[in-house]
C-alpha cells in the first residue's frame, strides 16, 4: 500500500492506547508504518488536546473523538465520522478497557455488565463498524488488546478475565471469517504494565507481582505499542488469529 495508512485506536488518551497512537503516527514501526490516526476517548479533553499537539508536528494527521465505546449507536456515528476525516480505515486497534475488581461473592451485577460492555461489546461494536470499508478494499489489520489473565485466570477479576477471554475468542473467530479478504485479526496479551490501571495496586502487591516476572520489571506502554506496530506492519502480513503475550516471561 502506498501513502499513509489510516488507523482508529480506542482509548487513546493515556496508558497503552496513548503509546499505540504515538507508535502508529509518529515513530513508524520497522520503518514501514506511518499512519494518520483517529483516537477515541471518554474522559480528559486536555489529554486529547495534548496528544494532538505532540503528534501534529510528525507529518501525520491526528483526530480525537469523544465517545463511549460500549455504545453501539454512538460507535456507528463515531466510526463514520472518523472514516470521513481519515479518508478510509486500514487499521483498527481495540484497546479501551476498564477493571471493576471484586471477589464474585461481593461483585455487583452492574460491575459485571459494565466490564463486559467496555471490554468485549466494544470490540464487537468497533470491528463491525470498520468491516464494510476493510472488506471492500480487501485490506485490514485489526489488533485487540486482551490480557494474560485471560490465559491463566486471576482471583478477584472474574468479570475482567471473562471479558478478555471473550476478546481472544472473538479474535480467532474474526481471523477465520475475514482471512479471505486479506484482513488479519490478532490479539496482544499484556502482562503487568505501568499505567493508571495498575496504579490502584498497593506497593506490596506491586512488589509481589514483579517477583513473578522473569525479566524483573513491570512493562511500559511502549513495550505493548511496539508489538502492536509490528502486527500492523508488512512484517506481519502472514500472521492472523494469534495471541501474542507481552509479559516479561510471567506466563510461559
Ligand atoms: N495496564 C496493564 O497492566 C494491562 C494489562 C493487561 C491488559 N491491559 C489492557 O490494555 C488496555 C489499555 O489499558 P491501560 O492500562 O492503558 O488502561 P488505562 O486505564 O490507562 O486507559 C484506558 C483507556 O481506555 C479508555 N476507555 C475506557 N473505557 C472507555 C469507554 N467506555 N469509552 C471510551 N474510552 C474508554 C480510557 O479513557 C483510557 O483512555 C485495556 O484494554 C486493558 O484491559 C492492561
Amino acid at each position: 500500500m502506498t501513502g499513509n495508512k489510516k488507523a482508529i485506536v480506542t482509548g487513546g488518551t493515556r496508558g497503552i492506547g496513548r503509546a499505540i497512537v504515538k507508535e502508529l503516527a509518529a515513530k513508524s514501526c520497522c520503518g514501514v508504518l506511518l499512519s494518520d490516526v483517529a483516537f477515541i476517548y471518554n474522559s480528559c479533553d486536555e489529554c486529547a488536546e495534548e496528544i494532538i499537539q505532540e503528534i501534529s508536528d510528525s507529518g501525520t494527521k491526528i483526530y480525537a473523538f469523544k465517545a463511549d465505546v460500549s455504545d453501539y449507536e454512538q460507535t456507528e456515528e463515531t466510526v463514520k465520522a472518523a472514516i470521513e476525516k481519515l479518508g478510509g480505515v486500514d487499521i483498527l486497534i481495540n484497546n479501551a478497557g476498564i477493571t471493576k475488581d471484586n471477589l464474585l461473592l461481593r461483585m455487583q451485577e452492574k460491575d459485571f455488565d459494565d466490564v463486559i460492555s467496555a471490554n468485549l461489546k466494544s470490540v464487537f461494536n468497533y470491528t463491525k463498524a470498520v468491516l464494510k470499508t476493510m472488506i471492500r478494499q480487501r485490506y485490514g489489520r485489526i489488533v485487540n488488546i486482551a490480557s494474560v489473565v485471560a490465559l491463566v485466570g486471576n482471583a478477584g477479576q472474574s468479570n475482567y478475565v471473562a471479558s478478555k477471554a471473550g476478546v481472544i475468542g472473538f479474535t480467532k473467530a474474526m481471523a477465520r471469517e475475514l482471512a479471505s479478504r486479506n484482513i488479519t485479526v490478532n490479539a496482544v496479551a499484556p502482562g503487568f504494565i505501568q499505567t493508571d490501571m495498575t496504579e490502584k495496586l498497593s506497593d506490596e502487591q506491586r512488589e509481589n507481582l514483579v517477583k513473578t516476572i522473569p525479566l524483573g520489571r513491570m512493562g511500559c506502554p511502549e513495550d505493548i505499542a511496539k508489538v502492536v506496530g509490528f502486527l500492523c506492519s508488512n512484517y506481519a502480513d502472514y500472521i492472523t488469529g494469534q495471541v501474542i503475550t507481552v509479559d516479561g516471561g510471567m506466563t510461559m
